[in-house]
């Protein structure tokens, strides 16, 4: 068989590979980059800077549960400002492209962090609208005009392509992917953590101080899927980056085919950080066996019955 094309075309970008390190789980990328191998990853996203330093929330702020762990961190980062002054240099020398992720409390905050993380020298920009740990419990993605705001803000802020990440719980995520479109979005990013809770019996608290927070890893898989598919099925043209529970390469295989042209990991990173070299191994494995001999003849393959 000839040799296997692992290149896939998100909207504007290419990527030499269809996996992409997920924001807030390799933290700014280089101190995790000098532990794994990053020549596997098509791009790795930073982890998400607001316009001001934010302190996150208290411990306990990560928690493990029977599958998959929850998380309350509430964005921790030291503001773009900070952020840029340390990043700027090495994004110029990374072996990765590195994608920034913005955060905001309205509109404007979201295009500055954007504009600057540009400036730093990303390769493209996602909007977090999709957090569930901010103060006020605000979550952007639920509502599709206030989306289509802050994509259409930070679109016309910078140069580089932009996706908006949306959580699973929202509502209609096909309506809001649709609006975040109409905005200026080069792709979207389906999902980030779900919304989850946990406790303790022998304290009688929930394991994270701020209570409900971020459900991540293997049970994520289908819901985010679900998001994939739905959005995938619904606007057949905008480009989907799926995320969810990814651990193996078929994991990755399957995002493919229900609509998605690249795919985040995002939880195992914690257990595993060389994970991508395995990943991409399985993904290889799996696709000669399907005798399939490049990404673009997976993506959006799914058959009905
Ligand atoms: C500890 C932790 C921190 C995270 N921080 C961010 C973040 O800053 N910005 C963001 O967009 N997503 C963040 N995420 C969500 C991940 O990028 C990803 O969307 C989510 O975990 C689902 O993928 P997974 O099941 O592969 O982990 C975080 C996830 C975890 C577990």
């Amino acid at each position: 068989m000839a040799l296997i094309s692992l290149s896939t075309r998100l909207g504007p970008l290419e990527l030499r590979s269809p996996l992409i390190a997920a924001s807030g789980t390799v933290g700014s990328v280089w101190e995790w980059a000098d532990v794994a191998d990053v020549s596997p990853y098509g791009a790795a996203v930073a982890k998400s800077v607001s316009p001001t330093p934010w302190l996150g929330r208290p411990a306990p702020r990560v928690a493990p549960t029977t599958v998959g762990m929850l998380n309350g961190i509430g964005i921790q980062n030291p503001g773009i400002e900070a952020w840029a002054l340390t990043m700027e240099p090495y994004i110029a020398t990374a072996e990765v492209p590195v994608w920034g992720s913005a955060v905001g409390e309205d509109v404007h905050g979201f295009s500055n962090v954007a504009k600057r993380l540009d400036a730093a020298g990303v390769a493209a920009v996602e909007v977090n609208l999709s957090c569930p740990n901010l103060e006020d419990g605000q979550i952007f993605s639920f509502d599709a005009r206030l989306s289509a705001e802050v994509v259409e803000a930070v679109a016309g802020a910078v140069s580089v392509p932009v996706g908006a990440k949306l959580s699973p719980n929202t509502p209609d995520i096909v309506a809001v992917a649709d609006a975040c479109r109409a905005a200026g979005a080069d792709f979207v990013v389906l999902t980030n953590t779900a919304l989850g809770f946990g406790l303790s019996l022998e304290d009688r608290r929930p394991l994270l101080s701020g209570g409900v927070g971020g459900y991540s890893g293997p049970g994520l898989k289908p819901i985010a899927l679900r998001s994939v598919y739905e959005v995938s099925q619904a606007l057949p043209g905008l480009p989907i980056v799926g995320c969810g529970g990814v651990t193996t390469g078929r994991d990755v295989l399957e995002f493919l085919v229900a609509g998605a042209a690249a795919v985040e990991a995002g939880t195992i990173h914690f257990a595993e950080p060389r994970a991508g070299r395995r990943i991409m191994k399985e993904v290889q494995t799996e696709m000669k066996r399907l005798k399939v001999s490049s990404v673009s003849e997976l993506v959006g393959t799914l058959e009905q019955w």
